[in-house]
């Protein structure tokens, strides 16, 4: 009898030795795409595809799972593909390939990106470093404990963000008022959008069943509740909450973190591949993050973003950094015969 899939067990509980069993490359190469997949994406949208070659991968952006209101430009679904590449790159180096990545600017149906992979006696120890965190990975939008990190996890951190000064930018600890105003007044500008209202409730799930979209339980809505969370986020501006619950995630965090790219398909693609390196580092070094975008959702808002970011580039994403309770549920996946072509 074949297992259920279990949409927030399944893809995350296999075993990585499984590998070893397999020989044909083609078989490699989709084991590798079972990493992939459990990367983050803008609202677990999972807005990706694959196609195996014979060289490697190429990834498809499936805009079926695009969200126009909440992401008009495709700038978090195409950074996500960044993410899921970088979970890709990962796993390869883990089992002893090199990879090598041609992004490609945005053309329609197109691939985004064709990565290579061969065997090697010597794949990079860097992402290979990075192997055991994939699958210990969460966005945690619990209160964190604003304590200091500690010194070797900083140090390990900060070395991410140095290799990619154009992309990370930590916020100083004068302006985290700042940014918790600005994100505050935010989430009521977008709370009081009914076209947003409709297309966030649309992406919010019970906490069982559904294999994309958010969890109820991963926003802290607990579980009785958790069915009527769409109807009610659809239904009722909570912009007061969300403003008051974000004041609170963004003040309770040791470190704002605001990554900028150029809005351009290949400068979103490398940015979420630094993010995913980022966020298994932070996994890495036992810290927790979790993602306060609303202020860059709005278009009027989004310059203040760049501004607390003293960057040339525009504001993508605000990320948070700290210590918190860990969470033990994964979020959704769906099965990946459903994202390989
Ligand atoms: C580009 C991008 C943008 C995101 N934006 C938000 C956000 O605005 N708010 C939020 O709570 N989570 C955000 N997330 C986190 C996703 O909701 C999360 O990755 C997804 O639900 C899957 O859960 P997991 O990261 O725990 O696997 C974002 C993730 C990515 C990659």
């Amino acid at each position: 009898m074949t297992e259920r899939y279990e949409p927030r067990t399944t893809p995350w509980s296999f075993d990585d030795d499984d590998f070893y069993e397999l020989e044909s490359p083609r078989e490699q190469i989709e084991f590798l795409l079972r990493y992939a997949v459990l990367a983050p994406s803008g609202h677990n949208q999972q807005p990706w595809s694959f196609q195996i070659t014979p060289h490697g991968v190429e990834v498809f952006a499936d805009t079926t799972h695009r969200l126009p209101v909440i992401d008009p430009g495709n700038r978090e679904m195409t950074m996500s593909l960044g993410a899921a590449i970088a979970n890709l790159r990962v796993a390869a180096a883990h089992f002893g390939f090199e990879s090598t990545v041609l992004f490609r600017e945005s053309t329609g149906e197109g691939a985004v990106a064709t990565i290579a992979i061969r065997e090697t006696s010597g794949s990079d120890a860097k992402l290979k470093g990075l192997f055991n965190a994939i699958k210990r990975r969460h966005t945690n939008r619990t209160p964190f404990d604003d304590e200091t990190i500690e010194p070797d996890a900083l140090a390990t951190l900060l070395d991410v963000v140095e290799a990619y000064p154009d992309t990370f930018h930590i916020v100083f600890r004068q302006d985290k008022q700042r940014a918790a105003d600005l994100i505050a007044f935010a989430d009521q500008l977008l709370m009081a959008d009914d076209a947003y209202r409709s297309e966030l409730a649309a992406c919010v799930h019970p906490s069982t069943g559904a294999d994309d979209g958010l969890a109820a339980d991963s926003l802290g809505i607990p579980a009785p509740f958790g069915g009527a969370a769409s109807f009610v986020l659809r239904h009722f501006d909570l912009g007061s909450m969300q403003a008051h619950r974000d004041r609170d995630l963004t003040m309770s965090a040791t470190a704002l973190l605001i990554v900028t790219a150029d809005d351009d398909t290949i400068s979103l693609l490398q940015a979420g591949e630094a993010l995913e390196y980022l966020l298994l580092t932070i996994t890495q070094v036992g810290l927790q993050y979790s993602f306060l975008n609303a202020p860059i959702q709005r278009a009027d808002l989004r310059d203040r973003v760049q501004m607390l970011a003293s960057s040339k580039r525009p504001a993508q994403l605000i990320v948070r950094i700290g210590h918190g309770q860990a969470v033990t549920n994964h979020s959704p996946r769906r099965p990946l015969a459903a994202v390989v072509v």
